[in-house]
């Protein structure tokens, strides 16, 4: 994927509230372009994958079960700059600690239940993209 786009989900507790299309008003309005986009749902296997990379951590149990437990939104988003302004749209994990307009900010409940995920680097934006959409997906 290239450098200028990220990955993201609107995680089970957004969807659960009725707030994918206000997210991704937001989204676009902040100057994102959606390169592939699908509503679907984490196995118990694809979130233990998705993060791997937590999986010493103590919430690793609580985060696969709240991945999993409904539908997400996932996409593909394309802008300069994508994976350090995404965070900033997004803000903070734990929502209490997000800057006014974010999206957890509005959107979150809690460090567990944070309505949003963003690639955190250009490398993991690609694996992350690649995990969930194949090339003819891909616009
Ligand atoms: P994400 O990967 O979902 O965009 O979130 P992030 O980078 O802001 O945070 P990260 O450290 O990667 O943590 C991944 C997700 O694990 C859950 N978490 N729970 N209970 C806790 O203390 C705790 N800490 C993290 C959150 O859902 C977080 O987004
Ligand atoms: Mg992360």
């Amino acid at each position: 994927m290239p450098s200028n786009r990220t990955f993201t989900m609107i995680k089970p507790d957004a969807v659960e509230n009725g707030y994918i299309g206000a997210i991704l008003t937001k989204i676009i309005a902040s100057g994102f372009r959606i390169v592939s986009m699908k509503m679907t749902q984490l196995s118990q296997r694809d979130a233990e994958l998705f993060y791997a990379i937590h999986k010493e951590r103590s919430f690793f149990n609580d985060l696969v079960s709240f991945m999993t437990r409904g539908p997400i939104v996932a996409a593909i988003l394309e802008k300069e700059n994508a994976v350090d302004d995404f965070r900033t749209l997004i803000g903070a994990t734990n929502p209490k600690e997000a800057a006014d307009g974010t999206l957890r900010k509005q959107f979150a409940s809690s460090v567990g239940e944070n309505a949003v995920h963003g690639s955190d680097s250009n490398e993991n934006a690609e694996i992350e993209g690649a995990f969930h959409f194949s090339g003819r997906e891909i616009f």
